[in-house]
Protein backbone atom coordinates (compact mmCIF):
# COMPACT_ATOMS: atom_id res chain seq x y z
CA UNK A 1 0.00 0.00 0.00
CA UNK A 2 1.49 3.60 -0.82
CA UNK A 3 1.04 6.33 1.73
CA UNK A 4 0.19 9.13 0.54
CA UNK A 5 2.89 12.10 2.26
CA UNK A 6 2.34 15.33 3.74
CA UNK A 7 3.37 16.56 1.12
CA UNK A 8 0.32 15.50 -1.55
CA UNK A 9 -0.88 18.32 -2.66
CA UNK A 10 -4.56 19.10 -2.15
CA UNK A 11 -7.11 21.62 -3.35
CA UNK A 12 -10.39 22.42 -1.45
CA UNK A 13 -13.57 23.25 -3.18
CA UNK A 14 -16.33 25.17 -1.20
CA UNK A 15 -14.99 26.79 1.80
CA UNK A 16 -18.17 26.78 3.75
CA UNK A 17 -18.17 25.32 7.36
CA UNK A 18 -17.89 22.37 6.38
CA UNK A 19 -15.30 22.66 3.72
CA UNK A 20 -12.80 25.71 5.54
CA UNK A 21 -12.75 23.05 8.57
CA UNK A 22 -11.28 20.34 6.48
CA UNK A 23 -9.26 22.49 4.60
CA UNK A 24 -7.93 23.97 7.81
CA UNK A 25 -7.13 20.38 9.04
CA UNK A 26 -4.91 20.01 6.15
CA UNK A 27 -3.08 23.22 5.69
CA UNK A 28 -1.96 22.59 9.74
CA UNK A 29 -1.22 18.99 9.22
CA UNK A 30 1.61 20.36 6.44
CA UNK A 31 -0.16 19.50 2.90
CA UNK A 32 0.10 22.05 0.13
CA UNK A 33 -3.06 23.26 0.24
CA UNK A 34 -5.01 25.03 -2.61
CA UNK A 35 -8.83 26.58 -1.66
CA UNK A 36 -11.41 28.00 -3.90
CA UNK A 37 -14.89 29.56 -2.84
CA UNK A 38 -17.43 30.45 -5.24
CA UNK A 39 -18.01 34.00 -2.63
CA UNK A 40 -14.52 35.69 -2.69
CA UNK A 41 -13.23 36.67 0.57
CA UNK A 42 -13.89 33.19 3.03
CA UNK A 43 -10.03 32.42 2.29
CA UNK A 44 -8.24 34.78 4.35
CA UNK A 45 -8.60 32.89 7.81
CA UNK A 46 -6.51 29.66 5.95
CA UNK A 47 -4.13 31.92 3.90
CA UNK A 48 -3.14 33.05 7.14
CA UNK A 49 -2.58 29.53 8.20
CA UNK A 50 -0.57 29.05 4.85
CA UNK A 51 -3.08 27.77 2.35
CA UNK A 52 -2.96 28.97 -1.17
CA UNK A 53 -5.91 30.81 -2.54
CA UNK A 54 -7.01 30.42 -6.18
CA UNK A 55 -9.15 33.08 -8.21
CA UNK A 56 -10.72 30.60 -10.39
CA UNK A 57 -12.17 26.61 -9.81
CA UNK A 58 -9.55 26.01 -12.64
CA UNK A 59 -6.72 26.90 -11.33
CA UNK A 60 -7.35 25.54 -8.20
CA UNK A 61 -7.89 21.98 -10.03
CA UNK A 62 -5.04 22.83 -12.01
CA UNK A 63 -2.76 23.21 -8.76
CA UNK A 64 -3.40 19.31 -7.06
CA UNK A 65 -3.54 15.83 -7.50
CA UNK A 66 -6.03 15.49 -5.33
CA UNK A 67 -9.38 17.85 -5.25
CA UNK A 68 -11.81 17.84 -2.55
CA UNK A 69 -15.29 19.02 -3.76
CA UNK A 70 -16.90 20.59 -0.38
CA UNK A 71 -20.16 22.28 -1.88
CA UNK A 72 -23.87 22.29 -1.44
CA UNK A 73 -25.35 19.54 -3.05
CA UNK A 74 -24.98 17.28 -6.66
CA UNK A 75 -26.33 20.43 -8.73
CA UNK A 76 -23.33 22.86 -7.17
CA UNK A 77 -20.78 20.23 -7.40
CA UNK A 78 -21.89 19.73 -11.52
CA UNK A 79 -21.95 23.68 -11.86
CA UNK A 80 -17.87 23.52 -10.61
CA UNK A 81 -16.84 20.97 -11.84
CA UNK A 82 -18.33 20.86 -15.54
CA UNK A 83 -16.71 23.35 -17.03
CA UNK A 84 -13.49 22.34 -15.62
CA UNK A 85 -14.16 18.60 -16.58
CA UNK A 86 -11.12 18.57 -19.11
CA UNK A 87 -8.43 18.89 -16.30
CA UNK A 88 -9.77 15.98 -14.20
CA UNK A 89 -7.76 13.42 -16.20
CA UNK A 90 -5.02 11.65 -13.79
CA UNK A 91 -6.61 13.39 -10.66
CA UNK A 92 -8.47 12.09 -7.70
CA UNK A 93 -11.56 13.96 -6.71
CA UNK A 94 -13.16 13.35 -3.53
CA UNK A 95 -16.92 14.94 -3.18
CA UNK A 96 -17.96 15.09 0.23
CA UNK A 97 -20.89 17.01 -0.19
CA UNK A 98 -23.75 15.14 0.91
CA UNK A 99 -25.54 13.55 -1.99
CA UNK A 100 -28.22 10.86 -2.57
CA UNK A 101 -26.87 7.53 -3.33
CA UNK A 102 -28.16 8.15 -7.07
CA UNK A 103 -25.85 11.41 -7.32
CA UNK A 104 -22.86 9.63 -5.67
CA UNK A 105 -23.00 6.85 -8.79
CA UNK A 106 -24.33 9.93 -11.42
CA UNK A 107 -21.05 11.84 -10.28
CA UNK A 108 -18.50 9.02 -9.97
CA UNK A 109 -19.53 7.77 -13.64
CA UNK A 110 -18.97 11.41 -14.61
CA UNK A 111 -15.65 11.42 -13.07
CA UNK A 112 -14.56 8.37 -14.72
CA UNK A 113 -15.62 9.29 -18.35
CA UNK A 114 -13.40 12.39 -17.25
CA UNK A 115 -10.70 10.01 -16.69
CA UNK A 116 -10.50 10.91 -12.82
CA UNK A 117 -10.39 8.65 -10.01
CA UNK A 118 -13.57 9.24 -7.87
CA UNK A 119 -14.17 8.49 -4.07
CA UNK A 120 -17.05 9.67 -2.36
CA UNK A 121 -17.24 10.68 1.43
CA UNK A 122 -20.60 10.78 3.86
CA UNK A 123 -19.01 12.77 6.93
CA UNK A 124 -20.94 12.14 9.77
CA UNK A 125 -19.60 15.23 12.13
CA UNK A 126 -20.11 18.53 12.39
CA UNK A 127 -17.15 21.21 11.42
CA UNK A 128 -15.80 21.83 14.65
CA UNK A 129 -15.83 17.99 15.45
CA UNK A 130 -13.53 17.19 12.36
CA UNK A 131 -9.97 16.76 13.51
CA UNK A 132 -11.38 15.34 16.86
CA UNK A 133 -12.12 12.22 18.52
CA UNK A 134 -16.31 11.22 17.84
CA UNK A 135 -15.62 12.50 13.95
CA UNK A 136 -15.95 9.65 11.74
CA UNK A 137 -15.94 10.03 7.61
CA UNK A 138 -17.78 7.05 5.47
CA UNK A 139 -16.00 6.43 1.87
CA UNK A 140 -16.85 4.28 -1.14
CA UNK A 141 -15.82 4.40 -4.40
CA UNK A 142 -11.90 3.91 -5.48
CA UNK A 143 -10.45 1.36 -3.18
CA UNK A 144 -7.17 1.71 -4.13
CA UNK A 145 -7.70 5.83 -3.57
CA UNK A 146 -8.72 5.34 -0.41
CA UNK A 147 -6.13 3.88 0.65
CA UNK A 148 -3.53 5.81 -1.11
CA UNK A 149 -4.56 8.86 0.31
CA UNK A 150 -5.64 7.57 3.82
CA UNK A 151 -3.34 9.04 6.29
CA UNK A 152 -4.97 12.67 4.16
CA UNK A 153 -8.12 11.01 4.96
CA UNK A 154 -7.48 9.85 8.98
CA UNK A 155 -6.79 14.14 9.64
CA UNK A 156 -10.49 14.79 9.54
CA UNK A 157 -11.92 11.73 11.96
CA UNK A 158 -12.22 8.11 12.01
CA UNK A 159 -12.22 6.58 8.00
CA UNK A 160 -14.06 3.81 7.22
CA UNK A 161 -14.76 2.32 3.42
CA UNK A 162 -17.81 0.47 2.51
CA UNK A 163 -16.81 -0.90 -1.26
CA UNK A 164 -16.32 0.26 -4.33
CA UNK A 165 -20.15 1.23 -5.30
CA UNK A 166 -20.11 5.16 -5.07
CA UNK A 167 -23.21 5.34 -3.76
CA UNK A 168 -22.60 3.34 -0.76
CA UNK A 169 -21.17 5.81 1.68
CA UNK A 170 -24.09 7.98 0.81
CA UNK A 171 -26.62 5.27 1.95
CA UNK A 172 -24.82 4.92 5.14
CA UNK A 173 -25.05 8.53 5.76
CA UNK A 174 -28.45 9.14 4.80
CA UNK A 175 -29.37 5.97 7.23
CA UNK A 176 -27.67 6.98 10.15
CA UNK A 177 -28.93 10.37 9.58
CA UNK A 178 -32.51 8.95 9.51
CA UNK A 179 -32.15 7.35 12.97
CA UNK A 180 -30.36 11.02 14.37
CA UNK A 181 -33.91 12.85 13.25
CA UNK A 182 -36.44 10.71 14.16
CA UNK A 183 -34.70 10.54 17.85
CA UNK A 184 -34.35 13.95 17.51
CA UNK A 185 -38.13 14.56 16.65
CA UNK A 186 -39.22 12.29 19.73
CA UNK A 187 -37.17 14.24 21.90
CA UNK A 188 -39.04 17.34 20.75
CA UNK A 189 -41.89 15.64 21.41
CA UNK A 190 -40.98 14.37 24.87
CA UNK A 191 -40.59 18.17 25.81
CA UNK A 192 -43.85 19.62 23.83
CA UNK A 193 -45.16 16.91 26.04
CA UNK A 194 -44.06 18.23 29.62
CA UNK A 195 -44.01 21.96 28.61
CA UNK A 196 -47.76 21.40 29.10
CA UNK A 197 -46.61 21.19 33.09
CA UNK A 198 -44.35 24.19 32.98
CA UNK A 199 -41.12 21.98 32.62
CA UNK A 200 -38.88 23.64 30.30
CA UNK A 201 -36.79 21.46 27.11
CA UNK A 202 -33.73 22.30 28.84
CA UNK A 203 -34.79 20.31 31.85
CA UNK A 204 -36.51 17.55 30.00
CA UNK A 205 -32.93 17.48 28.32
CA UNK A 206 -31.31 16.53 31.64
CA UNK A 207 -33.51 13.11 31.68
CA UNK A 208 -34.25 12.26 28.29
CA UNK A 209 -29.87 12.49 27.32
CA UNK A 210 -28.98 9.76 29.45
CA UNK A 211 -32.38 7.63 29.04
CA UNK A 212 -32.09 7.60 25.42
CA UNK A 213 -28.29 7.06 25.33
CA UNK A 214 -29.32 3.64 27.73
CA UNK A 215 -31.87 2.83 25.31
CA UNK A 216 -29.40 2.72 22.32
CA UNK A 217 -28.10 -0.71 23.93
CA UNK A 218 -31.36 -2.20 22.76
CA UNK A 219 -30.28 -2.07 19.02
CA UNK A 220 -28.05 -5.28 19.05
CA UNK A 221 -30.92 -7.26 20.27
CA UNK A 222 -33.26 -5.94 17.94
CA UNK A 223 -30.69 -6.37 15.18
CA UNK A 224 -30.18 -9.94 15.66
CA UNK A 225 -33.95 -11.00 15.60
CA UNK A 226 -34.26 -8.76 12.21
CA UNK A 227 -30.98 -10.49 10.73
CA UNK A 228 -32.72 -13.61 12.50
CA UNK A 229 -36.18 -13.04 10.85
CA UNK A 230 -37.69 -14.99 13.94
CA UNK A 231 -40.22 -12.46 15.27
CA UNK A 232 -41.16 -14.73 17.77
CA UNK A 233 -38.18 -15.26 19.62
CA UNK A 234 -38.91 -15.55 23.71
CA UNK A 235 -37.86 -12.32 25.63
CA UNK A 236 -39.03 -9.59 23.44
CA UNK A 237 -41.39 -6.95 24.23
CA UNK A 238 -44.36 -7.54 22.25
CA UNK A 239 -46.21 -5.76 20.24
CA UNK A 240 -49.51 -5.54 21.78
CA UNK A 241 -47.02 -4.02 24.64
CA UNK A 242 -45.53 -1.72 22.78
CA UNK A 243 -48.99 0.03 21.86
CA UNK A 244 -48.40 3.64 22.12
CA UNK A 245 -51.99 4.02 22.69
CA UNK A 246 -51.98 5.84 26.00
CA UNK A 247 -48.81 8.44 24.58
CA UNK A 248 -50.76 9.07 21.87
CA UNK A 249 -54.00 9.90 24.27
CA UNK A 250 -51.59 11.82 26.70
CA UNK A 251 -50.23 14.15 23.74
CA UNK A 252 -53.79 14.38 22.22
CA UNK A 253 -55.27 15.97 26.00
CA UNK A 254 -51.78 18.29 25.84
CA UNK A 255 -52.97 19.62 22.65
CA UNK A 256 -49.89 18.88 21.07
CA UNK A 257 -49.11 17.59 17.56
CA UNK A 258 -49.66 13.52 17.72
CA UNK A 259 -48.12 12.93 13.79
CA UNK A 260 -44.49 11.81 15.31
CA UNK A 261 -46.28 9.26 17.84
CA UNK A 262 -48.94 8.48 15.55
CA UNK A 263 -46.12 7.15 12.82
CA UNK A 264 -44.74 4.74 15.05
CA UNK A 265 -48.20 3.48 16.46
CA UNK A 266 -49.26 3.01 12.83
CA UNK A 267 -46.45 0.96 11.88
CA UNK A 268 -47.18 -1.02 15.19
CA UNK A 269 -51.06 -1.09 14.53
CA UNK A 270 -50.28 -2.74 10.69
CA UNK A 271 -48.43 -5.34 11.98
CA UNK A 272 -50.84 -6.00 15.11
CA UNK A 273 -53.80 -6.31 12.39
CA UNK A 274 -51.72 -8.49 9.87
CA UNK A 275 -51.79 -11.00 13.25
CA UNK A 276 -48.58 -10.55 14.66
CA UNK A 277 -49.61 -8.70 18.46
CA UNK A 278 -47.54 -11.56 20.32
CA UNK A 279 -44.26 -11.03 18.14
CA UNK A 280 -41.62 -8.71 18.89
CA UNK A 281 -41.95 -5.18 18.94
CA UNK A 282 -38.70 -5.47 15.96
CA UNK A 283 -41.31 -6.83 13.61
CA UNK A 284 -42.18 -2.41 12.61
CA UNK A 285 -38.73 -3.46 10.40
CA UNK A 286 -41.59 -5.13 8.30
CA UNK A 287 -43.48 -2.34 7.76
CA UNK A 288 -41.15 -0.33 6.92
CA UNK A 289 -39.70 -2.95 4.60
CA UNK A 290 -42.80 -3.39 3.20
CA UNK A 291 -45.11 0.03 2.94
CA UNK A 292 -48.76 -0.03 3.01
N1 LIG B 1 -22.01 21.64 8.37
C1 LIG B 1 -22.20 20.40 8.78
O1 LIG B 1 -22.44 20.15 9.98
C2 LIG B 1 -22.12 19.26 7.81
C3 LIG B 1 -22.07 17.94 8.30
C4 LIG B 1 -21.99 16.88 7.41
C5 LIG B 1 -21.98 17.13 6.06
N2 LIG B 1 -22.03 18.43 5.59
C6 LIG B 1 -22.07 18.64 4.14
O2 LIG B 1 -20.96 19.41 3.71
C7 LIG B 1 -21.36 20.20 2.58
C8 LIG B 1 -20.98 21.64 2.85
O3 LIG B 1 -21.64 22.03 4.05
P1 LIG B 1 -21.30 23.40 4.77
O4 LIG B 1 -21.74 23.24 6.19
O5 LIG B 1 -19.93 23.83 4.49
O6 LIG B 1 -22.35 24.36 4.04
P2 LIG B 1 -22.30 25.94 3.88
O7 LIG B 1 -21.58 26.55 5.04
O8 LIG B 1 -23.67 26.38 3.58
O9 LIG B 1 -21.37 26.15 2.59
C9 LIG B 1 -21.83 25.78 1.33
C10 LIG B 1 -20.68 25.92 0.36
O10 LIG B 1 -21.13 25.53 -0.93
C11 LIG B 1 -20.85 26.62 -1.84
N3 LIG B 1 -21.84 26.62 -2.88
C12 LIG B 1 -23.19 26.47 -2.78
N4 LIG B 1 -23.78 26.49 -3.98
C13 LIG B 1 -22.77 26.66 -4.88
C14 LIG B 1 -22.75 26.75 -6.28
N5 LIG B 1 -23.85 26.66 -7.01
N6 LIG B 1 -21.55 26.92 -6.88
C15 LIG B 1 -20.41 27.00 -6.15
N7 LIG B 1 -20.37 26.92 -4.81
C16 LIG B 1 -21.54 26.75 -4.19
C17 LIG B 1 -20.90 27.84 -0.98
O11 LIG B 1 -20.22 28.89 -1.62
P3 LIG B 1 -20.61 30.43 -1.35
O12 LIG B 1 -19.80 30.84 -0.15
O13 LIG B 1 -20.22 31.11 -2.59
O14 LIG B 1 -22.09 30.47 -1.09
C18 LIG B 1 -20.15 27.33 0.26
O15 LIG B 1 -18.77 27.28 0.03
C19 LIG B 1 -22.86 20.00 2.40
O16 LIG B 1 -23.11 19.05 1.38
C20 LIG B 1 -23.30 19.46 3.75
O17 LIG B 1 -24.45 18.64 3.67
C21 LIG B 1 -22.08 19.49 6.44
Amino acid sequence: MTHAKTNTKVTVLGLGAMGAALAEALVRAGHPTTVWNRTPGRADTLVELGATAATTARDAVTASEVVIACLLDAASVHEVLDPVADLLAGRTLVNVTTTTPEQSREIADWAAAHGAVHLDGGIMAVPQMIGQPGSSILYSGSRAAFERYRPLLDLWGESAYFGEDAGLASLYDLALLAGMYVMFAGFAHGAAMVAGAGVSATEFAKRAAPWLSAMTGALAGYAAVIDGGDYTVPGQQSLEFSDLGDLVAASAAQGISTEVVGVVQGLIRRQVDAGHGKEGFARIYESIKNPA
